[in-house]
């Protein structure tokens, strides 16, 4: 296969195009694998409430089972070995390791992460730690979750155990994943748990998921100083629907909503300016100190999830969502979720980032696609469509490289099939098919694709 793709770009020629030492991996998040949700005195997350609530998620899913990884973790290492990743990023639940999310340290469940960490390693493959991928112990949520400030020491209390724990073997970091998913998807128009609604409600657990973040870069650095630590936030290739003044505002607004009331603070800017004046003229941002998010902890690289390009128009503000701006449905090749496919989008987001944001270590930590997978006749399932979508983010990661961007690591969304959110196991996005009445773990033809990107990277 690789003789004939090759000359067209295929696996061999893409892997001469990074160092040997890259970094190429896969990612996972607990609640959408692990299952055992009720095991070794885990307690409940906003997640088991929110998907156990009647019309939250698609016909009802939970996590309850998900991919059963919490049983299976040994041989689903086994199959990362085989498919070669040099790297693994996973994340802890926080309601396993403190499962009233403060307080007494539940041991049997940080021995999970401790063990999957030493299977990792010898297995030559390098832990990427996600401290908080959403799952929030409910006990917390009760006290008020993301819109009280009280949070910051919680996740600082948390990080500091976890790197106790793990430090030692760990040297990749990320505090949190994509705030602004939690903070607004979450808390401003309730798709996902904990269910909240409300602009000014979501840009409060954004502010205190800031103020989380700088406590948990301190709580690490004090227990682990090698430690290297990034936070993850997901960056759109965002561009005005049409050639209209209004559109191009509101693309202004929605590029300022979602990347840059993130990116700004985390490189120690502080908010925005023009989005807190237009915030600030609608009332938004009542009772919060703003000042508060300015000179952040430095953090040593920045965890960039990419997806797809954002067509955006202008719309009316509503009380859910503040910056009046839509995403319009792709107008090319689209996902199976009608995300809008552009791979240069990716090299353009890397390369927006080191020009405004200045010289950082980046790494790609998800980036996939779903589409509506089948299992063929003969037990094998043939997901064209997202091995060429791989293949083309992959090329324009490189061509990020040939650019000059320091980006040293790339993660595939996903390992496996799994639980996603809302959507319930409705859209697959894994390398891996998992048929879950049995859980059986098929390698699709995107996996053995990368599997020979991976060997053809290790043969250099
Ligand atoms: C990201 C999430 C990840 C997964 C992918 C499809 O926003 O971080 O958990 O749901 O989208």
């Amino acid at each position: 296969m690789s003789a004939v793709t090759d000359a067209s770009g295929g696996p061999v020629a893409l892997a001469r195009r990074f160092p040997p030492d890259f970094a190429f991996g896969a990612a996972t998040a607990a609640y959408q694998i692990e299952g055992a949700v009720a095991d070794d005195g885990r307690g409940p997350s906003i997640w088991d409430t929110f998907s156990h609530t009647r019309g939250r998620t698609r016909n009802g899913e939970t996590g309850d089972v998900a991919c059963d990884h919490y049983h299976r973790w040994r041989s689903d290492l086994d199959l990362m070995a085989e498919l070669g990743l040099r790297a693994y990023r996973f994340s802890i639940a926080w309601p396993r390791v403190q499962p009233e999310g403060r307080g007494p340290v539940n041991q049997a469940g940080l021995d999970f992460y401790d063990r999957l960490v030493d299977g990792l390693l010898e297995r030559g493959i390098e832990p990427w730690l996600t401290l908080y991928h959403w799952d929030l112990p409910q006990a917390l949520q009760d006290a008020g979750g993301w819109t009280d400030a009280s949070l910051a020491d919680r996740l600082a209390e948390y990080a500091g155990i976890v790197a106790g724990r793990l430090g030692d073997r760990v040297g990749r970091w990320i505090t949190l994943n994509e705030p602004r998913t939690h903070a607004f998807i979450g808390h401003a128009v309730g798709r996902h748990a904990p269910g909240g609604h409300g602009w000014a409600n979501g840009l409060r657990a954004a502010h205190h998921l800031h103020l989380a973040h700088a406590a948990a870069v301190r709580a690490i650095r004090t227990v682990a100083p090698e430690a290297r630590i990034g936070v993850c936030h997901d960056i759109a290739h965002v561009i005005p629907a049409s050639q209209s003044v209004d559109d191009a505002g509101a693309a202004r607004r929605h590029d300022g909503a979602m990347h840059r009331w993130f990116l700004d603070p985390t490189f120690g800017r502080g908010y925005p300016s023009d989005m807190v004046e237009w915030y600030s003229s609608n009332g938004l941002l009542e009772g919060l100190d703003l000042a508060a998010v300015a000179g952040a902890e430095p953090i040593d690289f920045l965890a960039v999830n990419y997806y797809r390009r954002e067509r955006i128009a202008d719309v009316p503000v509503t009380p859910d969502w503040g910056i009046g701006s839509s995403v319009l449905s792709g107008v090319g090749e689209s996902t199976g979720n009608g995300w809008e496919v552009w791979p240069d989008g990716l090299r353009a987001v890397l390369s927006r980032i080191q020009a405004e944001y200045g010289t950082i270590e980046l790494a790609v930590t998800e980036n996939g696609a779903t589409y509506p997978d089948a299992i063929g006749a003969d037990g094998s399932v043939e997901d064209a469509e997202r091995r060429s979508y791989l293949a083309r983010h992959v090329a324009a990661l490189a061509d990020a490289r040939d650019e000059g961007v320091p980006v040293n690591a790339y993660f595939v969304w996903s390992l496996l099939d799994n639980f996603e959110w809302g959507e319930g196991y409705g859209a697959r996005f894994g390398i891996v098919h998992v048929d879950f009445p049995t859980q059986r773990r098929t390698v699709k033809s995107s996996g053995r694709w990368y599997q020979e990107l991976l060997g053809a990277a290790d043969a250099r």
